[in-house]
């Protein structure tokens, strides 16, 4: 891991991070309706909650878990700084709910791709479907004995547990902020990116505009996606389409190439709406005079003219200036999880995961990341401990250049980042193994 506070030109610090291995052990007394087993059975076997809990105790070993998290911090630090301390927590009390079921080697699909596995003969699922179907209109007066297949459970991979602990801890983590956020005057909003390795796998969450990548053999596998105002533009034009208020009469949820003047009432202008991806002609209204939700391009865009990135944590109190226009609504803590399969691959000892914040994508492409990541490591003694943190070192100078001049120069001449750059290089070999 390795960082510099606004690219070495002040000490201001927006960015937080921090790394440690969690122990996930099932909450004692707990009692979890468990999906994919034969609940009644157990029930008849233990018929009250003690028992079970007696037995359950005896089984459970925690399972550890590796956690590393990266926030880009905006408005202030406090919330970045909360989020630090706190979102492991969260993350290992929504895993203690799925422990056991994840030690339960059941053979289960293996993904989490929202489809049904493969191997269920088409008629079935058809069957199952209609059946839900009478199940669910059922008339009132009806019999209530609807088809037993109605009850049919879906399987739920394993995987898609984990990741629903990941999207419920960062609803928690806002929630808690949001809360504690006037008694501990946490200020301002921040980016989240974290990973954890539990049982060979490795799952990204991300809510903003951080990013991770692997690079494995010299392949760049992409992690994550970014969430800004130009990549979320549909999901937030259909907001304020559906609740209009929320733009406080001030703003039109419609997309224009340019600002529309009034001299251009009545004539014919580019527009997009929430349905479209291409662009269609509409005549211009008042309406359309109002300043667009979405405003400005690339890393200009703005929503509301306010902020430039619409995941992540805090920020329940940013208002759009000078106005009583909240911007949070259109804010979401909802990560984007993906899944990467340890197991999957033989990992050499300069395959790494990479997680950094923007200010090193905004000036390095992922290729020049993995160039200068598989030019660095094989120039490590493949023994020393720091070879990572090494690299990790290097991406950051690049990132931030060196002084010539009138300013801090990158390769090919080219600005360097003025913006804080964390980085962490995580290796793939071994599992886990900590930098
Ligand atoms: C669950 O177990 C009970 C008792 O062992 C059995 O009668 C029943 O058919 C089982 N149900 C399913 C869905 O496997
Ligand atoms: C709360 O935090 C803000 C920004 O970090 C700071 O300016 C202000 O003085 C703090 N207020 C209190 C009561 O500590
Ligand atoms: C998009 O949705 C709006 C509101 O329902 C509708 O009026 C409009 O015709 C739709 N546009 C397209 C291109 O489907």
């Amino acid at each position: 891991f390795s960082r510099v506070i606004n690219a070495g030109k002040s000490t201001h610090n927006e960015d937080q991070a921090s790394c440690e291995v969690l122990t996930v052990k099932k909450k004692a007394g707990a009692i979890i309706s468990t999906p994919n087993r034969n609940s009644s059975k157990r029930r008849s076997s233990l018929p009250n909650g003690e028992g079970l809990q007696l037995k359950e105790n005896s089984e459970s070993e925690g399972v550890s878990c590796h956690y590393w998290s990266l926030f880009d911090g905006h408005a202030g630090s406090g919330a970045a700084v909360v989020a630090s301390r706190l979102l492991q927590h969260h993350i290992t009390e929504q895993l203690q709910d799925i422990v056991e079921i994840l030690k339960n080697s059941a053979v289960l699909p293996p993904t989490c791709l929202g489809e049904e596995p493969e191997n269920t003969p088409a008629n079935s699922r058809t069957l199952t479907r209609a059946a839900s179907l009478r199940g669910g209109v059922g008339a009132p007066g009806s019999p209530s004995t609807p088809p037993t297949r109605f009850f049919t459970e879906k399987k739920i991979p394993h995987e898609c547990l984990v990741i629903g602990a990941l999207e419920s801890a960062f609803k928690e983590m806002d929630l808690q902020i949001e809360q504690e956020r006037n008694a501990y005057n946490i200020s301002g909003g921040c980016t989240a990116l974290v990973v954890i390795c539990l049982l060979g796998k490795l799952y990204v969450a991300n809510a903003g505009d951080s990013r991770a990548i692997i690079i494995r053999s010299g392949e760049i596998i992409p992690m994550s996606s970014e969430f800004t105002p130009e990549t979320e533009r549909q999901r937030l034009q259909y907001l304020a389409f559906m609740q209009p208020h929320l733009l406080g009469n001030e703003f039109t949820h419609l997309e224009f190439p340019r600002r529309v003047q009034r001299k251009e009432l009545g004539k014919k202008m580019l527009y997009r709406d929430f349905n479209m991806t291409g662009w269609a002609y509409k005549t211009i209204e008042d309406d359309d005079l109002k300043f667009p939700l979405i405003y400005g391009e690339g890393k200009k865009a703005r929503v509301m003219a306010t902020i430039g990135v619409t995941r992540g944590l805090g920020d329940h109190d940013l208002k759009v200036h000078d106005s009583n226009i909240y911007i949070k609504p259109f804010l979401s803590s909802a990560p984007e999880v993906r899944v990467y399969d340890l197991s999957k691959y033989e990992h050499g000892a300069d395959d790494v995961l990479i997680l950094a914040t923007d200010g090193l994508w905004d000036v390095l492409s992922n290729e020049e990341v993995a160039e200068a990541i598989t030019q660095f490591l094989p120039n490590c003694d493949p023994d020393d401990p720091h070879r990572y943190t090494l690299a990790a070192q290097d991406l950051v100078m690049r990132a931030r250049g060196v002084l010539k001049d009138r300013g801090w120069r990158i390769s090919n001449d080219r600005l360097g980042s003025g913006d804080d750059i964390s980085v962490y290089v995580i290796p793939l070999i071994h599992g886990n193994k900590l930098s």
